[in-house]
């Protein structure tokens, strides 16, 4: 949320900006801006998107070694030029970018004010800005010591940059909450919230850590904490590439990541099952594994699709495992008081590994004494430091806001740990076992034959595509799937879509019911197929409209449904990895065809790290 991105060193700092907020875009798009320093401060800020600052920057005086850039997604203020940042001092001391949000911000503002201070933005940031200039002016201090004594009376998240005409040659950065990676260059530092703008430059990074401070000037970088105490230096090396950023020729990342899929799903397996050996081995978790085995009770923490594949994993862990499992929004698990403590597993899934409610829920379990446990895509994010062990899914960077590939990845990762548990407790057979690996094995192959049906998924998305409303059904481990092609439709296509048990549609839903609403069933053949036949003839009763995911063959449902889309056979506790695609791909045409930014849809941002 929030993109950041700083450059210090001898080549020119613009390009090296604009080409990392472009990349960085998908954490936000309300507004964008640079700074360059040159001996003063040049800064250029848009509403909008990147490339409309590009356009409005264009022929203008750009000339700077050392330069701060920003993508926003509004906080305080609705996002306009006055709002967009950097945002600068009163006297323009100080110039800084600011992602994460200052609590306290209204209490400062006032007590600023009342000094005879001017502030022109609605923002938290600018309080900041005037913050540090009103210490550093009242005081015979050196511009480092001030940011440090204005950030020890801040409360909230920041991950931010300052620069100031009054020590041109530093570049500070300081981290509270909200993530900030520092590439290493020779004799020149690339910063920014996520390791996206750095990959091209160099693959040695520092992640700070909270309450770190960093003092880089082009041959140096001093690591501080916020009372000026130096901290230590670790360096870690990137394992990203360029080439994954790229679209690869796809229309949009959306596509590229659904259409990655099969080789995503296959690289978090790989080297994690052996079915010559029948072994499951989940290398992060080997330390932890007795008591994980052991565990009296299981608690999913997450938000948004990483939730929904927490309620995939409830499924299959209850069920193969036999572990009692309760799926919690982070959101909600935080702000009450939950019964939690040293016999509790604590499982978060996050994609980006920074989202700020689901860190602090770890934060709370951690304190109560439970294990907590990752699952995480982004190596070196804050989830993935701060739980006591995890696995990383390695589905590889996803940059289209709307989850896709992240979610069979955690899907896949949860299934082996329900496998494992359940072979190390002697509730599966080997040859129950052996079938779930083959199975498994088998999921990208089948996923590869459900995109060849892609042309299918348009001619329904064309039929649907002016919906005002849409209703996803499933039973079991369907549900989840429900949920999330329903959160896919309503984030990309702004279609009001609800996700319900099947067996609940006659509690409230059934009324919803007309010719008009699509109503999507994963009505595939499993322990409750009877059951939901029914649910799709009730709805049909009364004349609703029904798309149907069945498993190839099946012939009672295309009796019944408008539409049926068929894909492979696969094992009751897989059938989500399945089931999810061509939910995916029909929102994604939906939403291209009503002509919505798949990509960046309005008001979303993928990295959710404020609260
Ligand atoms: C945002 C994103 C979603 C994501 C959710 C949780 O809302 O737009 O795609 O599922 O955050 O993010 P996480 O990174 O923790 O999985």
């Amino acid at each position: 949320m929030c993109g950041i991105v700083g450059y210090i060193g001898n080549r020119d700092a613009y390009p090296v900006l604009i080409k990392g907020l472009k990349r960085l875009e998908y954490r936000g798009y309300d507004s964008a801006g640079v700074a360059l320093l040159n001996g003063d401060t040049t800064i250029y800020k848009k509403k909008g998107k990147v490339s409309e600052l590009e356009a409005y920057v264009r022929g203008k005086e750009t000339l700077s070694t050392i330069g701060i850039g920003h993508t926003r997604w509004a906080t305080h203020g609705k996002p306009s030029d006055l709002n967009a940042h950097p945002h600068q001092s009163e006297k323009g001391l100080f110039t800084i970018i600011h992602n994460g949000i200052i609590e306290n911000y209204s209490v400062l503002k006032k007590t600023l004010m009342d000094q005879g201070m001017k502030f022109y933005s609605e923002t938290d940031t600018e309080v900041l800005a005037n913050l540090i200039e009103y210490i550093y002016t009242s005081e015979d201090i050196s511009v480092e010591v001030a940011v440090s004594l204005a950030l020890q009376k801040v409360v909230g998240a920041y991950g931010l940059l300052v620069i100031s005409r009054e020590d041109p040659n530093l570049m500070i950065a300081a981290r509270r909450s909200s993530p900030l990676v520092i590439g290493l260059g020779s004799n020149e530092y690339f910063i920014a919230s996520d390791a996206t703008p750095i990959v091209e430059y160099t693959d040695r990074v520092i992640y700070l850590n909270n309450d770190d401070i960093a003092l880089i000037r082009r041959d140096e970088l001093v690591l501080k904490n916020l009372v000026s105490e130096s901290t230590k230096v670790n360096i870690k090396t990137l394992d990203m590439s360029i080439s994954e950023m790229e679209k690869q020729g796809y229309e949009h990342y959306m596509l590229k990541e659904i259409f990655e899929q099969p080789r995503s799903i296959m690289d978090t397996f790989r080297g994690r099952i052996n079915s010559e050996t029948n072994e499951i081995r989940l290398g992060g978790l080997l330390d932890v594994k007795d008591q994980l085995v052991n565990a009296k009770r299981i608690v999913v923490i997450a938000c948004g699709t990483s939730w929904h594949a927490g309620l995939v994993g409830e499924y299959l862990i209850e069920d193969l495992a036999r572990i009692p499992v309760e799926v919690e929004y982070a959101s909600e698990f935080r702000y009450r008081n939950p019964m939690i403590g040293p016999d509790d597993v604590v499982l978060a899934i996050s994609q980006s590994g920074e989202t700020a409610d689901t860190l602090a829920a770890i934060q709370l379990a951690r304190e109560a004494g439970a294990l907590v446990l990752g699952i995480c895509n982004v190596a070196g994010s804050s989830i993935s430091r701060e739980t006591h062990a995890g696995v990383y899914t390695h589905a590889g960077i996803e940059i289209g806001v709307a989850s896709t590939k992240a979610f069979t990845a955690q899907v896949t990762v949860l299934t082996m740990m329900a496998i494992m548990i359940g072979k190390e407790k002697g509730l599966l057979s080997e040859k129950r076992f052996s079938q779930l690996l083959k199975e498994l094995n088998d999921v990208p192959g089948q996923i590869e034959k459900i995109l060849e049906l892609n042309e299918e998924f348009k001619h329904i998305a064309e039929m649907y595509k002016d919906a005002s409303n849409a209703l996803y059904l499933g039973r079991g481990v369907s549900f989840p799937v429900a949920l999330e092609g329903a959160l896919k439709l309503k984030e990309i296509s702004y279609i009001h879509a609800e996700g319900y048990p099947a067996a609940e549609m006659k509690h409230g839903p059934i009324a919803l019911i007309d010719e008009k609403m699509p109503v999507v069933f994963i009505a595939t053949k499993d322990s409750s197929y009877e059951k939901i036949v029914s649910n799709i003839q009730e709805v049909k009763a009364r004349n609703g409209v029904v798309i149907a995911i069945v498993t190839e063959g099946d012939s009672i449902i295309k009796e019944i449904a408008d539409h049926v889309i068929e894909i492979p056979k696969s094992d009751e506790s897989l059938v989500s990895l399945t089931a999810v695609v061509p939910l995916q791909l029909i929102a994604y045409h939906i939403a291209l065809m009503r002509g919505c930014n798949v990509d960046q849809p309005r008001n979303l941002a993928k990295s959710v790290t404020v609260e």
